[in-house]
């Protein structure tokens, strides 16, 4: 049997991290794109002669041409501008909206059959775009964003109760960062629900902090956004559809009757599994949760009005 393929689009550090993640989980071949010149190919070279080192045995290889992308298991676009001390990621939404329906035909013309996984921002209208420019079936197109909101929150919650990251586990809804749902009664250490751990004052500025998790490392880097973070979380949602782990994570996905969406990508909790988005799962919201995520499905509702007369 032969290995399953990944192909990344677009080299820069959240294409060439999430290789790297990638590389080192050892569950498919990778191929990586990049329009700009020897820098995929450059990039595919020198992680493949860490290989040896890091020991993980997987083909990794960077190219500017799609027909080196055929036949992939799954695509992950990463492609666009990122955001500068100032910008929020709904700045990105014009040039980015051109450039991921570009890639996004690009793409499924040569792999028919892949599974996409948008990272690119503002993410949830970038997965609407790569959805309606794919026509591919809704759950085989789905964005990066629920898994790293979570990752910060999650991280931030360890560090406050000075106890192991592995022991948190936690849900939102909604849209990327300034947008999310924070669900702290669904967040638990080790199955200790975690507001019998942390105050609500606490909580509250964990939840506020994970929000603007995205603009506190723009801040800090100054020339360009977070990629650890995401680029680990987008290969997290790789490995459990290549796997079939049928993990339960929140991810940016289509919702037609789920949460009364009326047909709109937003951040829910989805199982993943080898047909991509296998089932949203429904949770019931107090009234409070119910508002806020109005809100933020108005807000990338009003977005995708925007991109909809572009594509
Ligand atoms: C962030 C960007 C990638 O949240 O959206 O860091």
């Amino acid at each position: 049997m032969s290995r399953k393929k990944i192909s990344i689009i677009g080299a820069g550090n959240v294409g060439a991290t999430c290789a790297h993640w990638l590389a080192e989980k050892e569950i498919a071949d990778i191929v990586m794109l990049d329009i700009v010149e020897g820098l995929a190919a450059g990039k595919a070279l020198d992680l493949y002669e860490a290989s040896p080192v890091a020991r993980f045995d997987v083909k990794i290889t960077g190219t500017c041409d799609y027909a080196d992308t055929a036949e992939s298991d799954i695509v992950i676009i990463t492609s666009g501008i990122g955001r500068r001390p100032g910008m929020s990621r709904d700045d990105l939404l014009k040039t980015n909206a051109e450039i991921v329906a570009s890639v996004t035909s690009s793409v499924v013309a040569q792999s028919p059959n892949a599974i996409l996984i948008v990272v690119s921002n503002p993410l949830d209208v970038m997965t609407y775009v790569a959805g309606k420019v794919s026509g591919l079936p809704k759950n085989r197109v789905m964005g990066m964003a629920g898994i790293l909101d979570t990752a910060r929150y999650r991280s931030f919650i360890a560090e406050a109760l000075n106890v192991s990251v592995c022991d948190i586990s936690a849900m939102l809804l909604g849209g990327h960062g300034d947008d999310m749902v924070p669900l702290p009664r669904y967040t638990t250490v080790s199955g200790i629900p975690v507001t019998e751990l942390l105050d609500q004052a606490t909580l509250e500025n964990i939840v506020d902090r994970a929000r603007k998790g995205g603009i506190e490392i723009v801040n800090l880097l100054k020339t360009g956004s977070a990629f650890y973070a995401p680029a680990a979380a987008a290969a997290e949602m790789a490995e459990s559809i290549l796997k079939d782990k049928k993990r339960i994570l929140p991810c940016c996905a289509w919702c037609d009757r789920e949460y009364g969406a009326g047909g709109a990508f937003v951040g829910v909790p989805v199982i993943l599994g080898a047909n991509g988005v296998q089932k949203v799962i429904e949770l019931q919201f107090t009234p409070q949760e119910k508002s806020l995520f109005a809100e933020s499905l108005a807000h990338v509702n009003q977005m995708v009005t925007t991109v909809d007369k572009m594509i």
